[in-house]
């Protein structure tokens, strides 16, 4: 297949098993990507996720993941940008964890903290300095809408991602000029395994959609993405709401 322009030919998403990653993985595989890497947490689920790919057509490999063990990123992540040039790393790992247990369960909203901020910036900078290295490719980055503005339902989860999000940007910032980028995705309530069984309001979307809306982003080498692109705007329109106001939404 031919190339497309600002689209992968290899990838590696961090999260392999994320409903988000897998659909954006398809996505490219249809768009001519042959060669994937799935970072995880060894798993049969993760197995089954890189099969799934297998079928498309695409090389598939997996390499063992954890955002929590920091210590290991350099090499694991390292060693997959030995085989080959990544064209495109998705950033696709994430723990939602659960609010009310959290607020009285210190160690456990530390890992909600540790997985989605201080894994990111770790990964993050590992993948960064390697795709510098390299000349070019696109550091694609899932933040969330909840990093916008505190929510009471979600700020534990809402704090990690605008403390990722601001890392994000200024590693964008860090690469500029050098042939690498970075694109900072934002989506509000995505159906996925992270999401089942909560309530989905109005502007709900898919992984599928995430997807095609970073496939635009990658054409347009758009440095924000907002999923649905609606978001943008409501988000624009909450930040300002006096606080005593915003207390009272059901946000
Ligand atoms: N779903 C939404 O509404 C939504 C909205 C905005 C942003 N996002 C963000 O989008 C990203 C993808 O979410 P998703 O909807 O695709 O959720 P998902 O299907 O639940 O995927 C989450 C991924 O994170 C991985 N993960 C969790 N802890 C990890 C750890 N310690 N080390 C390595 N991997 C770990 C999971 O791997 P395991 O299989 O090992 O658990 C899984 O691959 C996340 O960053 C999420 O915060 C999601």
């Amino acid at each position: 297949m031919k190339d497309v322009p600002g689209l992968p030919q290899s990838l590696l998403v961090l999260g392999g098993t994320s409903g988000i990653g897998l659909a954006t993985a398809r996505r490219m595989i249809a768009r001519g990507a042959r060669t994937v890497w799935l970072a995880g947490r060894p798993s049969p689920a993760l197995a089954a996720a890189a099969d799934s790919l297998r079928r498309l057509g695409a090389e598939v490999r997996t390499v063992p993941f954890d955002a929590l063990d920091t210590e290991s990123h350099e090499e694991r992540l390292g060693k997959v940008f030995t085989e080959g040039a990544i064209d495109l790393v998705l950033l696709a790992f994430g723990v939602l964890g659960d609010q009310a247990r959290d607020e009285s369960d210190p160690v456990a909203a530390v890992r909600v903290a540790q997985t989605n901020y201080t894994g990111a910036v770790s990964a993050g900078l590992v993948c960064a300095g390697a795709l510098q290295a390299q000349g070019h490719g696109s550091l694609v980055v899932l933040s969330a809408v909840a990093g916008e503005r505190a929510r009471r339902a979600d700020f534990i989860y809402g704090s990690s991602k605008a403390g990722l999000d601001v890392f994000a940007q200024g590693l964008g910032d860090a690469l500029h000029g050098t042939g690498a980028r970075v694109m900072v995705v934002r989506p509000g309530f995505v159906r996925s395994r992270m999401t089942a069984g909560l309530p989905a309001g109005p502007l709900a979307t898919t992984p599928e959609a995430v997807a095609s809306a970073i496939e635009l982003g990658l054409r347009r080498r758009s440095e924000t993405v907002w999923v649905p692109g609606a978001m943008r705007m409501v988000a624009a329109a909450v930040r300002h709401l006096p606080r005593p106001l915003y207390r009272r939404l059901p946000v």
